[in-house]
């Protein structure tokens, strides 16, 4: 089936769920950070698995289902759990959702994840604003026949995290007394973590923190020409850094402390999303 038959059925699907208003921003949660899902108003949940074309999340603290509803005055498509490269999907699968926003009128993405903490002045707990990546891995969701549709072949990155959505995101975390970290984020594949050798080489490179989402989702929206905000939760300082080993527990244990920060941000930001249309 073609690809835009697919999104245009998953598309449908949820409109006839949740209706037809206009959506203004799509929001992804990483891992931890799913519960701000339940601060969404007025809500209707859909599960993954009951959405045509749509992959299922395997990962535990991963929900897998879309929650639309009104957040600070917006309305808000929350996807409680995203598609991993290390579960098995394809890049072109782990982004479908993505595409099925853009194909449904959303041009604003909100990109939510847990990372590892590269630099070494930082801390767990630490909130970043992603103003960067660095995508190392071979594999890309726009390698293969482009879907013109979408967007062209070759597609600028260098607005790949927008800069008003940026600027907005420190205004607000200075107004919330939030000490904002902004940094590059630096894609692994997983599941493993990384090496300390890896982490040594990410530093080089020029990455603030390390993960295993996000860049491909970031890559299919600039192709699409959204506007797209990431903000990292430092969960844990990356491998070799401190002399103990990691664990996902680490990860969601981080998420939960700093459920009331991430939260408070996230509606701020919501609240102030700029009207780019
Ligand atoms: N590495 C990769 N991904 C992560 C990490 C990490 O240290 N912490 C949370 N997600």
């Amino acid at each position: 089936m073609d690809l835009m038959d697919m999104l245009n059925e998953s598309a449908d699907y949820i409109r006839s769920r949740a209706g037809n208003d206009r959506i203004d921003v799509a929001i992804v949660l990483g891992s931890g950070l799913g519960d701000m899902a339940d601060e969404i108003e007025d809500a209707i949940a859909i599960d993954y698995h009951d959405i045509p074309h749509f992959p299922v999340s395997t990962v535990p603290g991963h929900k897998g289902r879309l929650v639309i509803g009104r957040l600070e005055g917006h309305r808000v498509m929350c996807m409680q759990g995203r598609f991993h490269y290390y579960e098995g999907y394809s890049m072109a699968e782990v982004v479908y959702p993505v595409r099925v926003m853009k194909v449904m009128g959303i041009d604003s993405l909100f990109l939510t994840n847990a990372a590892g903490c590269v630099n070494k002045g930082w801390n767990p707990g630490d909130l970043m604003i992603i103003k960067d990546h660095i995508k190392l891995i071979a594999d890309s969701p726009l390698r293969g026949a482009n879907p013109d549709a979408l967007g062209p072949r070759f597609f600028d990155m260098t607005r790949a995290y927008d800069k008003a959505l940026i600027e907005t995101t420190e205004k607000i975390a200075a107004e919330l007394g939030i000490n904002i970290r902004k940094g590059v984020y630096m894609l692994f594949t997983g599941p493993a973590f990384e090496t300390p050798a890896e982490i040594g080489f990410a530093r080089i490179a020029g990455a603030d923190a390390v993960g295993m989402s996000t860049v491909p989702e970031a890559i299919a929206a600039s192709h699409m020409g959204m506007h797209t905000l990431g903000i990292s939760c430092l969960t844990n300082m990356a491998a070799g850094i401190l002399d103990q080993p990691l664990n996902h527990e680490e990860v969601l244990e981080t998420g939960e402390r700093v459920k009331k920060d991430f939260s408070a941000l996230v509606r701020g930001v919501i609240k102030a999303w700029p009207v780019f249309f």
